[in-house]
Protein backbone atom coordinates (compact mmCIF):
# COMPACT_ATOMS: atom_id res chain seq x y z
CA UNK A 1 0.00 0.00 0.00
CA UNK A 2 1.05 3.98 -0.97
CA UNK A 3 2.56 5.80 2.01
CA UNK A 4 -0.44 8.53 2.85
CA UNK A 5 0.66 11.81 1.88
CA UNK A 6 0.56 14.50 3.98
CA UNK A 7 0.95 18.22 2.88
CA UNK A 8 3.39 20.34 5.29
CA UNK A 9 3.26 24.04 5.00
CA UNK A 10 6.79 25.36 6.06
CA UNK A 11 7.43 21.98 6.23
CA UNK A 12 11.42 23.00 5.35
CA UNK A 13 11.94 25.26 8.32
CA UNK A 14 12.82 24.04 12.48
CA UNK A 15 9.76 22.72 13.51
CA UNK A 16 8.57 21.43 9.86
CA UNK A 17 11.66 19.39 9.27
CA UNK A 18 11.58 16.96 12.28
CA UNK A 19 8.18 17.04 11.64
CA UNK A 20 8.99 15.43 7.97
CA UNK A 21 11.45 12.60 10.02
CA UNK A 22 8.52 11.79 12.29
CA UNK A 23 5.74 11.39 9.43
CA UNK A 24 8.01 9.47 7.54
CA UNK A 25 8.62 6.95 10.86
CA UNK A 26 5.47 7.06 11.22
CA UNK A 27 5.08 5.46 7.64
CA UNK A 28 3.58 8.81 6.21
CA UNK A 29 5.26 10.79 2.79
CA UNK A 30 5.14 14.58 3.52
CA UNK A 31 5.04 16.91 0.46
CA UNK A 32 6.22 20.30 1.80
CA UNK A 33 4.97 23.47 0.55
CA UNK A 34 7.84 26.20 1.63
CA UNK A 35 8.54 29.52 0.44
CA UNK A 36 12.00 28.81 2.13
CA UNK A 37 11.78 32.93 3.30
CA UNK A 38 12.79 31.62 6.44
CA UNK A 39 14.26 27.99 5.77
CA UNK A 40 16.74 26.47 3.39
CA UNK A 41 15.70 23.44 1.04
CA UNK A 42 19.36 21.48 2.26
CA UNK A 43 17.34 20.64 5.53
CA UNK A 44 15.11 18.12 3.63
CA UNK A 45 18.16 16.67 1.92
CA UNK A 46 18.97 16.23 6.56
CA UNK A 47 15.68 14.31 6.50
CA UNK A 48 16.47 12.12 3.76
CA UNK A 49 20.15 11.52 5.09
CA UNK A 50 18.18 10.70 8.48
CA UNK A 51 15.34 8.58 6.76
CA UNK A 52 16.32 7.48 3.64
CA UNK A 53 13.31 9.47 1.86
CA UNK A 54 13.44 12.72 1.21
CA UNK A 55 9.99 14.56 1.17
CA UNK A 56 8.80 16.65 -2.13
CA UNK A 57 9.63 19.79 -1.85
CA UNK A 58 7.30 22.79 -3.85
CA UNK A 59 8.32 26.35 -3.47
CA UNK A 60 4.96 27.65 -3.27
CA UNK A 61 3.28 30.33 -1.24
CA UNK A 62 0.07 29.13 1.57
CA UNK A 63 -1.59 32.85 0.52
CA UNK A 64 -1.13 31.61 -3.01
CA UNK A 65 -4.74 29.68 -4.00
CA UNK A 66 -3.63 28.55 -7.51
CA UNK A 67 -0.49 27.51 -6.07
CA UNK A 68 -2.24 25.87 -3.76
CA UNK A 69 -4.97 24.04 -6.33
CA UNK A 70 -1.82 22.95 -8.57
CA UNK A 71 -0.77 21.38 -4.75
CA UNK A 72 -3.52 19.53 -4.15
CA UNK A 73 -3.95 18.44 -8.24
CA UNK A 74 -0.68 17.39 -8.17
CA UNK A 75 -0.42 15.33 -5.21
CA UNK A 76 -3.18 12.97 -3.67
CA UNK A 77 -3.05 14.20 -0.19
CA UNK A 78 -4.88 12.89 2.88
CA UNK A 79 -4.02 15.64 5.47
CA UNK A 80 -2.17 18.86 5.76
CA UNK A 81 -0.16 20.01 8.77
CA UNK A 82 -0.17 23.88 8.68
CA UNK A 83 3.74 25.13 10.07
CA UNK A 84 4.05 27.72 7.49
CA UNK A 85 4.36 31.46 9.05
CA UNK A 86 6.19 34.18 10.52
CA UNK A 87 6.61 33.84 14.43
CA UNK A 88 9.25 36.77 15.50
CA UNK A 89 7.76 38.88 18.58
CA UNK A 90 9.37 41.88 17.71
CA UNK A 91 8.96 42.08 14.25
CA UNK A 92 5.22 41.59 14.32
CA UNK A 93 4.64 44.74 16.39
CA UNK A 94 6.95 46.60 13.94
CA UNK A 95 4.84 45.08 10.81
CA UNK A 96 1.40 43.50 12.13
CA UNK A 97 -0.13 43.54 8.41
CA UNK A 98 2.35 41.04 7.08
CA UNK A 99 1.38 38.95 9.86
CA UNK A 100 -1.97 38.94 9.53
CA UNK A 101 -1.57 38.26 5.86
CA UNK A 102 0.82 35.58 6.10
CA UNK A 103 -0.83 33.86 9.52
CA UNK A 104 -4.32 34.86 9.16
CA UNK A 105 -4.76 35.25 5.34
CA UNK A 106 -2.64 32.64 4.67
CA UNK A 107 -4.97 30.11 6.64
CA UNK A 108 -7.64 31.09 5.39
CA UNK A 109 -6.70 30.37 1.63
CA UNK A 110 -5.30 26.84 3.18
CA UNK A 111 -8.34 25.64 4.05
CA UNK A 112 -10.37 27.15 1.40
CA UNK A 113 -7.87 25.05 -1.10
CA UNK A 114 -8.52 22.14 1.06
CA UNK A 115 -12.35 22.73 1.18
CA UNK A 116 -11.73 22.57 -2.69
CA UNK A 117 -9.84 19.69 -3.01
CA UNK A 118 -12.01 17.61 -0.20
CA UNK A 119 -8.90 17.21 2.22
CA UNK A 120 -10.52 18.29 5.57
CA UNK A 121 -8.39 16.64 8.25
CA UNK A 122 -5.78 19.58 9.55
CA UNK A 123 -3.09 20.06 12.35
CA UNK A 124 -1.85 23.68 13.24
CA UNK A 125 0.91 25.16 14.68
CA UNK A 126 -0.37 27.29 17.21
CA UNK A 127 1.40 28.59 20.35
CA UNK A 128 1.42 29.51 24.15
CA UNK A 129 1.61 32.82 22.82
CA UNK A 130 -2.64 32.65 23.18
CA UNK A 131 -2.52 32.72 26.52
CA UNK A 132 -0.42 35.95 27.02
CA UNK A 133 1.78 36.73 30.00
CA UNK A 134 -0.40 36.63 33.17
CA UNK A 135 -2.19 33.37 33.71
CA UNK A 136 -1.09 31.32 36.52
CA UNK A 137 1.10 28.19 35.61
CA UNK A 138 0.39 25.61 34.98
CA UNK A 139 -1.93 26.65 31.79
CA UNK A 140 -4.37 24.41 31.10
CA UNK A 141 -5.93 24.93 27.43
CA UNK A 142 -9.15 26.24 28.75
CA UNK A 143 -7.49 29.15 30.10
CA UNK A 144 -8.51 32.50 28.18
CA UNK A 145 -7.05 34.11 25.01
CA UNK A 146 -5.25 36.60 25.88
CA UNK A 147 -2.46 37.45 23.71
CA UNK A 148 -0.53 40.63 23.69
CA UNK A 149 1.33 41.09 20.48
CA UNK A 150 0.34 40.48 16.68
CA UNK A 151 2.07 37.59 16.48
CA UNK A 152 -0.33 36.25 19.43
CA UNK A 153 -3.27 37.56 18.41
CA UNK A 154 -2.59 35.91 14.53
CA UNK A 155 -2.40 32.91 16.53
CA UNK A 156 -5.48 32.58 18.57
CA UNK A 157 -7.76 34.65 15.43
CA UNK A 158 -6.82 31.67 13.21
CA UNK A 159 -7.76 29.06 16.10
CA UNK A 160 -11.37 30.83 16.10
CA UNK A 161 -11.53 30.99 12.61
CA UNK A 162 -10.65 27.16 12.42
CA UNK A 163 -13.40 26.43 15.41
CA UNK A 164 -16.01 28.37 13.55
CA UNK A 165 -15.11 25.71 10.09
CA UNK A 166 -15.45 23.01 12.25
CA UNK A 167 -18.86 24.22 14.33
CA UNK A 168 -20.07 24.60 11.21
CA UNK A 169 -19.19 21.83 9.06
CA UNK A 170 -18.56 18.28 10.87
CA UNK A 171 -16.68 16.88 8.54
CA UNK A 172 -13.58 18.65 9.33
CA UNK A 173 -11.21 17.07 11.84
CA UNK A 174 -8.78 20.05 13.66
CA UNK A 175 -6.00 19.92 15.98
CA UNK A 176 -4.07 23.57 16.96
CA UNK A 177 -0.98 22.41 18.87
CA UNK A 178 0.14 24.88 21.42
CA UNK A 179 3.78 24.85 21.62
CA UNK A 180 5.22 26.26 24.82
CA UNK A 181 9.36 26.28 23.79
CA UNK A 182 11.09 23.99 21.30
CA UNK A 183 14.77 23.21 21.60
CA UNK A 184 16.69 20.47 20.95
CA UNK A 185 17.57 18.59 16.91
CA UNK A 186 17.43 15.17 15.98
CA UNK A 187 19.88 13.18 17.76
CA UNK A 188 21.70 12.35 14.57
CA UNK A 189 23.22 15.69 14.86
CA UNK A 190 22.12 15.84 11.18
CA UNK A 191 19.11 18.39 12.00
CA UNK A 192 18.08 20.89 13.58
CA UNK A 193 17.85 25.11 14.53
CA UNK A 194 19.64 27.38 11.63
CA UNK A 195 17.96 30.85 12.47
CA UNK A 196 17.98 33.19 9.94
CA UNK A 197 19.82 36.82 11.46
CA UNK A 198 20.47 37.21 15.04
CA UNK A 199 18.80 34.47 17.32
CA UNK A 200 15.57 35.78 19.33
CA UNK A 201 15.59 33.00 21.46
CA UNK A 202 17.48 31.47 23.93
CA UNK A 203 18.39 27.92 23.03
CA UNK A 204 19.95 29.45 19.53
CA UNK A 205 21.64 32.22 21.19
CA UNK A 206 23.57 29.63 23.66
CA UNK A 207 24.36 27.77 20.91
CA UNK A 208 26.37 30.20 18.83
CA UNK A 209 28.01 31.23 22.47
CA UNK A 210 29.12 27.89 23.01
CA UNK A 211 30.39 27.82 19.23
CA UNK A 212 32.38 31.13 19.40
CA UNK A 213 29.74 33.13 17.01
CA UNK A 214 28.69 35.15 20.06
CA UNK A 215 30.84 36.82 22.47
CA UNK A 216 28.88 35.76 25.68
CA UNK A 217 25.05 34.85 26.53
CA UNK A 218 22.85 37.99 28.36
CA UNK A 219 20.46 37.15 30.79
CA UNK A 220 17.74 39.25 30.65
CA UNK A 221 16.57 39.31 33.98
CA UNK A 222 17.99 37.64 37.34
CA UNK A 223 15.54 39.46 39.48
CA UNK A 224 12.27 37.95 38.87
CA UNK A 225 10.55 35.75 41.81
CA UNK A 226 11.97 32.21 40.42
CA UNK A 227 13.84 29.77 41.94
CA UNK A 228 17.24 31.52 41.20
CA UNK A 229 15.14 34.74 39.69
CA UNK A 230 15.75 34.22 36.31
CA UNK A 231 12.24 33.70 33.65
CA UNK A 232 10.92 30.12 33.72
CA UNK A 233 9.56 28.36 30.95
CA UNK A 234 8.35 24.83 29.36
CA UNK A 235 11.28 23.93 26.85
CA UNK A 236 10.31 20.68 25.27
CA UNK A 237 12.47 18.55 22.76
CA UNK A 238 11.27 19.70 18.70
CA UNK A 239 11.33 15.71 18.48
CA UNK A 240 8.59 15.51 21.09
CA UNK A 241 6.81 18.42 19.31
CA UNK A 242 7.35 16.60 16.12
CA UNK A 243 5.92 13.47 17.74
CA UNK A 244 3.19 15.43 18.61
CA UNK A 245 1.99 15.87 14.92
CA UNK A 246 1.55 12.62 14.06
CA UNK A 247 -0.34 11.87 16.99
CA UNK A 248 -2.61 14.64 16.66
CA UNK A 249 -3.15 14.16 13.11
CA UNK A 250 -4.11 10.21 13.50
CA UNK A 251 -6.36 12.02 16.42
CA UNK A 252 -7.84 14.42 14.11
CA UNK A 253 -8.74 11.82 11.34
CA UNK A 254 -10.71 10.09 13.16
CA UNK A 255 -12.22 12.48 14.99
CA UNK A 256 -14.63 15.64 13.79
CA UNK A 257 -14.35 18.28 15.39
CA UNK A 258 -11.43 20.67 16.88
CA UNK A 259 -9.00 20.14 19.51
CA UNK A 260 -6.77 22.40 21.09
CA UNK A 261 -3.45 20.87 23.20
CA UNK A 262 -0.20 22.14 24.96
CA UNK A 263 2.38 20.71 23.80
CA UNK A 264 5.12 21.29 26.89
CA UNK A 265 6.55 18.87 29.41
CA UNK A 266 4.61 20.36 32.30
CA UNK A 267 7.87 21.44 34.02
CA UNK A 268 9.39 25.07 34.03
CA UNK A 269 13.14 25.67 33.59
CA UNK A 270 15.19 28.77 34.18
CA UNK A 271 17.45 30.41 32.47
CA UNK A 272 20.52 29.47 34.33
CA UNK A 273 18.83 26.27 34.84
CA UNK A 274 19.26 25.46 30.80
CA UNK A 275 22.57 27.08 31.04
CA UNK A 276 23.67 24.13 33.67
CA UNK A 277 22.76 21.44 31.42
CA UNK A 278 23.84 23.02 28.61
CA UNK A 279 27.41 23.33 29.98
CA UNK A 280 27.04 19.37 31.03
CA UNK A 281 26.40 18.63 27.50
CA UNK A 282 29.51 20.34 26.26
CA UNK A 283 31.80 20.11 29.05
CA UNK A 284 32.85 23.78 30.07
CA UNK A 285 31.17 26.74 30.80
CA UNK A 286 29.32 29.04 28.57
CA UNK A 287 29.73 33.07 28.78
CA UNK A 288 27.02 35.04 29.99
CA UNK A 289 26.08 38.09 32.14
CA UNK A 290 23.61 39.29 33.74
CA UNK A 291 21.70 42.19 31.93
CA UNK A 292 18.03 44.14 32.26
CA UNK A 293 15.00 42.58 31.79
CA UNK A 294 13.83 41.99 28.02
CA UNK A 295 10.60 43.94 27.47
CA UNK A 296 7.40 42.10 27.54
CA UNK A 297 8.76 39.20 29.14
CA UNK A 298 6.60 36.65 31.45
CA UNK A 299 8.36 35.97 34.93
CA UNK A 300 7.17 32.41 34.10
CA UNK A 301 5.17 29.93 32.58
CA UNK A 302 4.57 26.12 31.96
CA UNK A 303 1.98 24.51 30.38
CA UNK A 304 -0.63 21.66 32.01
CA UNK A 305 0.07 19.08 29.39
CA UNK A 306 -2.33 16.13 30.62
CA UNK A 307 -4.79 17.70 28.12
CA UNK A 308 -2.42 15.83 24.80
CA UNK A 309 -1.99 12.59 26.89
CA UNK A 310 -5.78 12.46 27.33
CA UNK A 311 -7.04 13.36 23.97
CA UNK A 312 -3.94 11.39 21.74
CA UNK A 313 -1.89 9.66 24.05
CA UNK A 314 1.13 11.96 23.64
CA UNK A 315 3.90 12.96 26.36
CA UNK A 316 6.81 14.47 26.23
CA UNK A 317 9.57 11.99 26.51
CA UNK A 318 12.61 13.54 26.74
CA UNK A 319 14.41 15.67 29.34
CA UNK A 320 16.32 18.95 29.09
CA UNK A 321 19.86 16.96 29.24
CA UNK A 322 19.02 15.56 26.11
CA UNK A 323 17.33 18.85 24.62
CA UNK A 324 20.96 20.24 25.33
CA UNK A 325 22.86 17.48 24.26
CA UNK A 326 21.22 17.13 20.86
CA UNK A 327 21.46 20.83 20.04
CA UNK A 328 24.93 21.25 20.84
CA UNK A 329 25.37 17.75 18.53
CA UNK A 330 23.72 19.53 15.73
CA UNK A 331 25.56 23.08 16.42
CA UNK A 332 29.18 21.39 16.56
CA UNK A 333 28.79 19.05 13.83
CA UNK A 334 27.14 22.12 11.78
CA UNK A 335 29.28 24.95 12.98
CA UNK A 336 27.71 27.11 9.56
CA UNK A 337 24.24 25.37 9.59
CA UNK A 338 23.11 23.63 6.24
CA UNK A 339 26.80 25.08 4.51
CA UNK A 340 28.57 22.19 6.38
CA UNK A 341 28.20 18.56 4.39
CA UNK A 342 25.89 16.16 5.86
CA UNK A 343 29.12 14.32 7.92
CA UNK A 344 29.88 11.35 6.06
CA UNK A 345 28.12 8.37 7.83
CA UNK A 346 25.52 9.76 6.63
CA UNK A 347 26.04 9.47 3.19
CA UNK A 348 25.02 6.40 0.85
CA UNK A 349 21.94 6.23 2.59
CA UNK A 350 18.89 5.24 0.64
CA UNK A 351 16.87 7.98 -1.33
CA UNK A 352 13.09 8.18 -1.95
CA UNK A 353 12.63 7.67 -5.78
CA UNK A 354 10.05 10.47 -5.90
CA UNK A 355 11.97 13.30 -4.57
CA UNK A 356 11.21 16.12 -6.29
CA UNK A 357 11.42 19.71 -6.46
CA UNK A 358 9.28 22.01 -8.10
CA UNK A 359 7.98 25.42 -8.12
CA UNK A 360 4.50 26.15 -8.13
CA UNK A 361 3.10 29.55 -7.85
CA UNK A 362 0.52 31.62 -9.86
CA UNK A 363 2.35 34.89 -9.83
CA UNK A 364 5.80 35.07 -10.33
CA UNK A 365 8.00 36.85 -7.33
CA UNK A 366 5.22 36.15 -5.14
CA UNK A 367 6.32 33.45 -3.13
CA UNK A 368 8.66 35.49 -0.42
CA UNK A 369 6.13 37.25 2.50
P1 LIG B 1 10.45 28.48 10.88
O1 LIG B 1 10.54 29.90 10.49
O2 LIG B 1 11.70 27.69 10.95
O3 LIG B 1 9.40 27.71 9.95
C1 LIG B 1 8.35 28.36 9.29
C2 LIG B 1 8.43 27.99 7.83
O4 LIG B 1 7.37 28.62 7.10
C3 LIG B 1 9.75 28.43 7.18
O5 LIG B 1 10.31 27.34 6.47
C4 LIG B 1 9.32 29.54 6.22
O6 LIG B 1 10.17 29.63 5.09
C5 LIG B 1 7.91 29.12 5.88
N1 LIG B 1 7.04 30.21 5.42
C6 LIG B 1 6.93 31.46 5.93
N2 LIG B 1 6.00 32.15 5.25
C7 LIG B 1 5.49 31.31 4.31
C8 LIG B 1 4.50 31.42 3.32
N3 LIG B 1 3.82 32.59 3.15
N4 LIG B 1 4.21 30.36 2.54
C9 LIG B 1 4.88 29.19 2.69
N5 LIG B 1 5.87 29.03 3.61
C10 LIG B 1 6.16 30.07 4.40
O7 LIG B 1 9.70 28.43 12.30
P2 LIG B 1 9.40 27.21 13.25
O8 LIG B 1 10.05 27.49 14.55
O9 LIG B 1 9.66 25.93 12.58
O10 LIG B 1 7.83 27.43 13.44
C11 LIG B 1 6.86 26.73 12.70
C12 LIG B 1 5.49 27.17 13.17
O11 LIG B 1 5.37 26.93 14.56
C13 LIG B 1 5.20 28.65 12.95
O12 LIG B 1 3.87 28.79 12.51
C14 LIG B 1 5.39 29.25 14.34
O13 LIG B 1 4.58 30.38 14.51
C15 LIG B 1 4.93 28.11 15.22
N6 LIG B 1 5.53 28.15 16.56
C16 LIG B 1 6.88 28.12 16.71
C17 LIG B 1 7.43 28.17 18.00
C18 LIG B 1 8.93 28.12 18.21
O14 LIG B 1 9.37 28.39 19.32
N7 LIG B 1 9.73 27.77 17.23
C19 LIG B 1 6.59 28.28 19.11
C20 LIG B 1 5.22 28.31 18.91
C21 LIG B 1 4.69 28.25 17.63
C1 LIG C 1 9.40 34.03 22.92
C2 LIG C 1 8.23 34.86 22.44
C3 LIG C 1 6.99 33.97 22.38
C4 LIG C 1 7.24 32.78 21.47
C5 LIG C 1 8.46 32.02 21.99
C6 LIG C 1 8.84 30.84 21.15
C7 LIG C 1 8.72 37.13 23.24
C8 LIG C 1 8.32 38.19 24.20
N1 LIG C 1 8.05 35.97 23.36
O1 LIG C 1 9.06 33.55 24.16
O2 LIG C 1 5.89 34.69 21.90
O3 LIG C 1 6.11 31.92 21.47
O4 LIG C 1 9.58 32.92 22.04
O5 LIG C 1 9.23 31.28 19.86
O6 LIG C 1 9.57 37.31 22.38
N2 LIG C 1 16.52 34.80 27.32
C9 LIG C 1 17.71 35.31 27.79
N3 LIG C 1 18.65 35.69 26.88
C10 LIG C 1 18.47 35.59 25.53
C11 LIG C 1 17.25 35.05 25.06
C12 LIG C 1 16.29 34.68 25.97
O7 LIG C 1 17.91 35.42 29.00
O8 LIG C 1 19.38 35.97 24.77
C13 LIG C 1 15.50 34.35 28.29
C14 LIG C 1 14.18 35.10 28.17
O9 LIG C 1 14.19 36.26 28.92
C15 LIG C 1 13.21 34.03 28.70
C16 LIG C 1 13.85 32.73 28.26
O10 LIG C 1 15.21 33.01 28.02
O11 LIG C 1 13.16 34.07 30.10
C17 LIG C 1 13.23 32.16 27.01
O12 LIG C 1 13.25 33.14 26.00
P1 LIG C 1 12.78 32.84 24.50
O13 LIG C 1 13.53 31.65 23.99
O14 LIG C 1 12.90 34.09 23.72
O15 LIG C 1 11.27 32.37 24.62
P2 LIG C 1 9.99 33.11 25.29
O16 LIG C 1 10.42 34.28 26.07
O17 LIG C 1 9.22 32.09 26.02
Amino acid sequence: MRAPRILVTGGAGFIGSHTCVALIAAGYLPVVLDTLVNSDARSLQRVACITGVEPVLVCGDVRDALALDRVFAAYDVSAVVHLAGLKAVGESVVDPVSYYDVNLAGTLALVQAMDRAGVRTLVFSSSATVYGDSQPSPIAESAPYAAVNPYGRTKAMVESLLADLARADARWGIACLRYFNPIGAHESGLLGERPHGPPNNLMPYITQVAAGQRECLVVHGADYDTIDGTGVRDYVHVMDVAEGHVAALRHAARRPGILMANLGTGRGASVLEVVSAFERAMRRPLALRIGPRRPGDAPAYWADARGAWQAFGWRARRDLDQMCADSWRWQAANPHGFDDPAPAHASGLPRFQDNTSTSINSKPGHSHA
